[in-house]
């Protein structure tokens, strides 16, 4: 089966085309810089991008795959959760191509995409637990099958990635600080600044996050400027904050279900510390961790095609009269 996938719900504007599941070409254009400006992803201004690049980026896939748009077999796309004007421009290109092609068309849940995309580099075997944490969602998820998936927990104000993001810009790292935040935190002192672990019961795997960003904001007017070196302990103060709290609750998730597999998935599992904190603690408690490749860990439409194909096999498809959804939801 030659699939093409697309994903546009965010400020990523993304094609791929997979053979049978494998993964033979992947497209990503980013609007990163158009938001930097601003501070902050501008839904008008992501979904005119996503309006001028959709055709190019699908185009480019096609060709880096070598096939032309007659030998696509099925075409899928992201339906939410997401921005609606994001999300429209993704989904009414596919369905135009599987219309005018008269291809099965599949509407993919963004946050299955995530959860899947560690499937595209190795067979990990269901069930297992899945901790997708990103800009916008941050929740541990039960992975029975793609499409068969338990909420087990969620976070209850801000995503992992929001936290990032919203600290590093009151230290003015810019739009979004995530990355940078991580990389200056290799340098420092995650014990210099003193921030709050909220939900700390041992059976609650709930998140919240947005303690964090008021107890940094705190920490900051008490201390006044920050040199070079304090800059980089308020960066690893905040990183081990955020990743200590990802670390325990994914691992009590697995200890709750007896699954003793984790998989990270969303743009925050791109985190250094996390990576590493999180294949060490789970060796301590015999939980075995997969980690996708940054490239897939942030948006793509490889893993929204990997989920849509494990659904297309299935037999499932959508008519072409199925909407945007920005927020749907996938397993509450
Ligand atoms: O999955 P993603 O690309 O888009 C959403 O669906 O939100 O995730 C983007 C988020 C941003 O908040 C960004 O700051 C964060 O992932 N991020 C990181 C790192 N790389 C990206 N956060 C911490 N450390 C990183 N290395
Ligand atoms: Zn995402």
């Amino acid at each position: 089966m030659l699939l093409l996938a697309v994903e546009s719900s965010c400020d990523e504007t993304a094609a791929a085309v997979l053979d049978d599941g494998k993964l033979t070409s992947n497209v990503v254009s980013t609007q990163v810089d158009i938001h930097a400006a601003w501070g902050g992803v501008v839904p008008e201004l992501a979904s005119r991008n996503h309006a001028l690049t959709i055709i190019p980026v699908i185009t480019q896939a096609l060709r880096d795959a070598g096939i032309g748009v007659h030998q696509l077999d099925a075409v899928c796309a992201t339906f939410g959760p997401g921005l609606i004007g994001s999300l429209l421009v993704g989904l009414q290109a596919a369905k135009g191509i599987a219309y005018a092609r008269g291809i099965p068309f599949l509407g993919v849940n963004h946050l299955e995409g995530h959860l899947a995309a560690i499937q595209l580099v190795e067979d990990v075997p269901f069930p297992y637990v899945g901790l997708a944490c990103s800009g916008g969602h941050t929740a541990i998820y039960r992975v029975d099958d793609v499409g068969k998936v338990t909420l087990l927990g969620e976070t209850r104000d801000d995503a992992a990635g929001e936290a990032f993001d919203k600290t590093a810009k009151l230290i003015g790292l810019g739009y979004p600080g995530g990355a940078v935040m991580d990389q200056l935190a290799e340098g420092g002192d995650p014990t210099r600044f003193k921030l709050p672990r909220a939900l700390p019961q041992l059976t609650d795997i709930d998140f919240s996050f947005s303690g964090i960003k008021t107890a940094a904001r705190t920490a900051l007017e008490k201390h006044g400027k920050l040199d070079e070196q304090t800059t980089k302990d308020f960066c690893a103060s905040v990183r081990a904050a955020i990743v200590d709290v990802l670390v325990r609750k994914s691992l009590t998730a697995c200890r709750m279900q007896n699954v003793p597999r984790l998989v990270l998935a969303g743009g925050v599992a791109a985190n250094s510390l996390l990576r590493r904190q999180v294949v060490e603690q789970g060796l301590k408690y015999s939980v075995k961790v997969s980690v996708p490749p940054k490239a897939l860990c942030t948006d793509n439409a490889a893993m929204v095609g990997r989920a849509g194909y494990a659904r297309l096999v299935r037999g499932e498809t959508h008519p072409l009269t199925l909407d945007a959804d920005p927020s749907a939801r996938v397993g509450a």
